[in-house]
Formats: C-alpha cells, structure tokens, sequence
C-alpha cells in the first residue's frame, strides 16, 4: 500500500458548501459523542472535492471540536478516503488473503506494467490513480477490483483488459 501520511496542502481555506453545511448540522446531531462525526465529515469532503487535503481535515476537526490528530488518524487509516486528487478512473486492487492468494499480484503487476501508474500514484494523463486497499469484503470471488466505486469480483488480467477497454 502506498504511503498515506502525507497530506497534500492546497493553500486555500475549505468550507463546506450550503448542500455539506447543511447535512454536517443534520448528522452531528445524532452522534452523542461527537467525534464519531469524523467519519461523516470527512466523507462529506470527499463528496464536495473528491479527495481530502490538509485544510479540509483541519476544517472538520474545527467543526466538530476536536484535535485536528484525531481527523488525521482517522483519514489516513481508511484507504476509502482520498488524500490527494484521483484519476478519471480509481482503481483498488484488494490487497487481503484472499485476494492474495487468488492472484491480485498478477493484476498489480498488469496495472503497473501496461497502465503506467504505480500504488498511490496518478497517472500523468489525470486518466488512471491506482492503489492496493485492505479487505473488500468480497472474499468469496477473490480477486476483487474496484473501479470508481464499482466491485469487479473473480477478477483476471484478461477481465481487466476487457473491462478497461469499456470504460475509456
Ligand atoms: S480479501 Fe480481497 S475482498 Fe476480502
């Protein structure tokens, strides 16, 4: 997995637009304990830029009134937040047992090989950013891709192939 402590500072404040702003005071009234709206909060980020710089964790760990080290940790724990900006397309690659045991090296090596784009990179093109995630939870069709959200279970480099050519 690529290194995920880095964090990315665009020099500009972040604010929640009217939409966020909105849904961030209808959800933190439901956690009694309110740093259990970090979650939330970060992926109400997500949704507004699509990744999650510096300035934004900061924000969220104002909003909610908690340390910023505590946004930190928990936006550079899970893979599903995005700490710089995708490609077009964002592929996962499970990484896990499963996975694993079932092929996913041959699918990382196709991604870096053929795609040009190692783990935690973009490619230069803006068209492809790749990384190797934990656990998918799709274990019974190991391996296991995901595409912009979208699982591609029993994965090979064939399928993947194919699957490329339909997206571009
Ligand atoms: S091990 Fe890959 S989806 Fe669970």
């Amino acid at each position: 997995m690529s290194d995920r402590s880095q964090l990315i500072e665009t020099g500009q404040p972040f604010n929640f637009d009217a939409q966020r702003d909105a849904e961030f005071e209808r959800l933190i009234k439901r956690y009694p304990s309110r740093e259990s709206m970090i979650l939330p909060a970060l992926w109400l980020v997500q949704e507004q830029e699509g990744w999650i710089s510096a300035e934004a964790m900061a924000y969220v760990a104002d909003r909610i009134g908690t340390f910023a080290s505590k946004v930190y940790e928990v936006a550079t724990f899970y893979t599903m937040y995005h700490l710089q900006p995708k490609g077009k397309y964002h592929i996962c690659v499970c990484r896990t047992l499963s996975c694993y045991l079932l092929g996913k090296q041959e699918i990382v090596d196709y991604i870096i090989e053929h795609l040009d784009v190692r783990p935690g990179e973009v490619r230069a093109d803006g068209l492809y950013s790749f990384e190797e995630v934990e656990c998918l939870g799709h274990c019974g069709s190991a391996p296991v891709v995901q595409i912009n959200g979208e699982f591609y279970e029993n994965m090979t480099v064939e399928k993947l192939e194919e699957l490329l050519a339909t997206l571009q």
